[in-house]
């Protein structure tokens, strides 16, 4: 066949097989890329979506601190023994108030993607205080330290303004309130009702069992928020794309 034998000349010649290669790579680039900027938005819209609380986005900050996604990855993939696993794919929409992002890219333990709700406060926090006391063979390090770490949220408007100027619609009543949503979300006995209109579905309790705001409190808020702020019993895929 003539066309093969002209093939033969890219072969033998490593510059035109590297020239032609890098053409090859181009074209296939484009082809992914070039849609994509004419799509208006890749992140689909979804009901249900809200910023963090307060509370939660301490907590969050703590994860984050204490390196969780090491060994935690958060993003669901679309692949039957995933989603039987830990429940419906993550969508895009669910990440879009992450900054930064916590996808991982390790599991050294399971994807924490949609723990919310799966366990009960108790169980955090005895899992928090000494892991292996619930799971026995765990190889997770112990936190009981977050126990003994009471926040006093003094910068904690400063902390949802740095966040609305990268993005997240947090309002200017949300900053003003912040404090006062903090304290509400982890104390029964304050009013939570400002903190359920700026936040719909917010859960509001005593995280950690004991007096006083700490970073556990603030992390199992987090950790009972993760993956349930999308109804998946009513969400259906966007098709016309
Ligand atoms: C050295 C790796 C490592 C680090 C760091 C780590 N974990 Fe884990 N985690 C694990 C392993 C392994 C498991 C599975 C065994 C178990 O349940 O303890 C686990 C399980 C969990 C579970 C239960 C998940 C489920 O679906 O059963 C939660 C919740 C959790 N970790 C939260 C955290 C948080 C929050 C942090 C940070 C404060 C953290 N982990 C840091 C290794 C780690």
């Amino acid at each position: 066949m003539a066309i093969l034998d002209h093939h033969k000349i890219l072969e033998k010649n490593a510059t035109l097989l590297l020239v032609f290669s890098f053409l090859v790579v181009t074209i296939g680039g484009i082809v992914q890329i070039a849609p994509l900027f004419y799509l208006e938005n890749t992140i689909e819209k979804v009901e249900g979506m809200r910023p963090y609380t307060p509370l939660e986005l301490t907590g969050r900050d703590i994860y984050v601190r204490e390196g969780c996604y090491v060994c935690h990855s958060q993003m669901i993939r679309p692949m039957r023994d995933e989603v039987e696993r830990y429940g419906h794919y993550s969508l895009a929409a669910e990440s879009m108030y992450d900054h930064p992002f916590q996808w991982g890219s390790k599991r050294t333990g399971p994807d924490l993607a949609r723990v919310g709700g799966r366990y009960s406060d108790e169980w955090h926090i005895d899992h928090l205080n000494d892991p292996r006391s619930v799971v026995p063979e765990s190889i997770m390090p112990a936190y009981s330290f977050l126990r003994h770490r009471q926040i006093d949220p003094t910068y904690i408007s400063d902390r949802l303004t740095a966040d609305s100027r990268v993005g997240v619609p947090y309002t200017e009543d949300m900053i003003t309130e912040a404090r006062a949503d903090f304290l509400a979300q982890a104390d029964p006995d304050l009013d939570a009702s400002g903190l359920q209109e700026r936040y719909p579905g917010a859960q509001a309790r005593n995280f950690d069992r004991q007096a006083g705001v700490t970073e556990m409190d603030a992390l199992i808020a987090y950790l009972q928020v993760m993956g349930t702020m999308v109804d998946f019993s009513t969400f259906q895929p966007d098709e016309h794309r």
